[in-house]
């Protein structure tokens, strides 16, 4: 139930989604925790490789950013903006373990009611459609119990793999965006690709079980 200016009663960012099978195993969303910071930054560093070409640009050298000590001040820093209902901070689970996360953000209300959903899996897992079951999760919250109608996904035109993730779930590609995100110290052209709620029949995840890509 939706409130006057379009936003949600309760907690949403404190929902747990899922889980559903996916060939590589079972998949869960859950809120991000102050206990996280050890796989968080184990896992940050590890995929620094696979990372780098489509996160933004940050200061200092990637291992100071992922360092142990840098999470309890993002953790905190994330968290108050998901209590001002701004952000969806969530950990991906396979089988009950950190395998990445999934962050809906620049949350809007009133007349627009939209949000971006961005994501990253360890390199260990890919190919186990585990992106996108958590992306098909995270579309049925927003569009569900958060209220949304609109969801937006920027990618550079070389992230193949991220594209398939999107089509997957049925966003729509909607254009280029010219020098649009500093990425790696260049501004960097991305596609826009869209997904309103008008697009699902039914929902994301059922769409996925559908065409034999999940199970419940
Ligand atoms: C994008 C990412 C999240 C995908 O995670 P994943 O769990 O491997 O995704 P899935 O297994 O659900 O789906 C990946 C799809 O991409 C396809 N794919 C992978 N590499 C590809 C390539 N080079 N060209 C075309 N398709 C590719 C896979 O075949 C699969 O599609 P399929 O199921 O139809 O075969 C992961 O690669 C990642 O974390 N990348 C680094 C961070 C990133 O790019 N985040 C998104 C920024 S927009």
């Amino acid at each position: 139930m939706l409130n006057w200016w379009g936003g949600p009663y309760g907690k949403t960012w404190q929902s747990t989604l899922g889980p559903i099978r996916t060939s590589a195993g079972q998949v869960s969303v859950r809120p991000i925790r102050l206990r996280d910071a050890k796989t968080w930054s184990e896992l940050r560093v590890r995929n620094e490789q696979t990372l780098v070409p489509w996160e933004p640009t940050g200061m200092g050298t990637w291992e100071q950013r992922h360092h142990t000590s840098q999470w309890g001040p993002l953790y905190s820093a994330l968290r108050s903006e998901a209590k001002r209902g701004t952000i969806l901070p969530y950990v991906i689970e396979l089988d009950g373990r950190y395998v990445g996360q999934l962050t809906v953000g620049n949350i809007q209300r009133g007349a627009v009611r939209s949000a971006w959903i961005g994501y990253w899996i360890d390199s260990e897992h890919f190919g186990g459609g585990i992106a996108t079951a958590a992306v098909a999760l995270g579309v049925d919250h927003c569009f569900g119990r958060v209220g949304l109608h609109r969801l937006d996904a920027t990618v550079q035109p070389a992230n193949q793999a991220s594209q398939a993730v999107l089509a997957k779930v049925g966003f729509r590609n909607e254009g280029l965006l010219k020098r649009y995100m500093d990425v790696n110290s260049q501004w960097r052209d991305h596609l826009l690709f869209a997904l309103t709620v008008e697009d699902l029949p039914t929902s994301a995840v059922e769409a996925l079980v559908r065409s034999g890509r999940a199970s419940y």
